[in-house]
């Protein structure tokens, strides 16, 4: 499957990257690139150098929002580390492609194509000025796996919200009144989806993509002494856009509240709408899925 990814890596999104490109079924046309856990230049710096680290330097990476459609992004360093990784890899020489996020998700999701698929890790924020640009899009883009809101739990930047929706409830409403299929991968599931302190050994197959999974988690964990375990939100999203079958889903129709005590809270009215929201699965299936796409 022909997929752009839209991420801002923060350290669950670089390891969803890493799952992506090692994927065998995954083909990744390009990484946007849109302010959220850190700002839009350092999510861009970071994926150049992922993509070093893991020799797919192929894959372009295009620069998207430093700020959502209304207001400003709230970085989460305290989270993912003054730089995003938690771990220190080795800067990218390379430049980020020139065009922007917008005219790259255009042009590979327009039709005739039909045969894209998006997965967002971060705001949506550029996925909605590119379906305000085009509303053709609509037309070319098969699905889109975001991995953003709480549904039936609590958020995890307020109790209401979750932290991709709340930066950019906005531009969330614009992606899911789009009529374009979506699969939300919400904290429901996601929060389910994790890996303990010091449980994530070497493996026989070593790769360059485990490697660095390894270490991100690894550096995590020292910076993060009072927790004891890590949510794989971001591979969780990849993971049901190699394997749907991983996840059981309910049909919806997803509105965000945008101001107020509840911004970014995700409302679902369950009916026959275009949203499809995971509401179950298997946590251990879905982790040794990550782990078989690393290796
Ligand atoms: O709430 C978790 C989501 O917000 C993940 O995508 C994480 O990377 C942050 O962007
Ligand atoms: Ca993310």
């Amino acid at each position: 499957m022909n997929v752009v990814i839209d991420a801002d890596p923060g350290t669950d999104d670089a390891i969803a990257l890493c799952a992506a490109v090692r994927s065998d079924s995954i083909n990744v046309l390009g990484i946007t690139i849109v302010g959220g856990n850190v700002h839009r230049s350092l999510g861009t710096s970071n994926a150049l150098a992922i993509l070093d680290f893991i020799e797919a330097t192929e894959i372009p990476i295009v620069q998207g929002a430093d700020r959502p459609l209304k207001g400003s992004f709230t970085y989460a360093y305290d989270y993912h580390g003054k730089d995003g990784l938690s771990t220190t890899i080795p800067q990218s020489t390379r430049p980020a492609s020139s065009i922007s996020a917008i005219d790259f998700i255009r042009a590979t999701c327009s039709p005739p194509n039909h045969e894209t698929t998006l997965i967002a890790l971060g705001p949506l924020t550029n996925i909605a000025e590119a379906i305000q640009m085009n509303q053709e899009l609509a037309n070319g883009v098969k699905r889109i796996f975001v991995m953003g809101g709480a549904l039936e739990v609590d958020g995890n930047v307020t109790p209401w919200a979750e932290f991709n929706i709340h930066q950019d409830p906005v531009a969330a409403n614009v992606v899911f009144s789009s009529g374009i299929p979506i699969t939300l991968l919400g904290l429901d599931v996601c929060n389910q989806i994790y890996v303990n302190r010091g449980n994530f050994p070497p493996s026989d197959n070593e790769t360059k993509e485990r490697f660095l999974t390894r270490s991100i988690l690894e550096g995590w964990f020292r910076f993060k002494p009072e927790m004891e375990r890590y949510t794989l939100c971001d591979p969780a999203a990849v993971a049901a856009a190699e394997n749907p079958d991983l996840f059981e889903y309910r049909q919806a129709s997803i509105k965000v509240v945008e101001t107020g005590k509840q911004k970014g809270r995700t409302m679902a009215k369950y009916e026959n709408g275009s949203v499809d929201v995971a509401i179950n699965c298997d946590p251990v299936e879905v982790l040794n899925h990550i782990s078989g796409m690393l290796s």
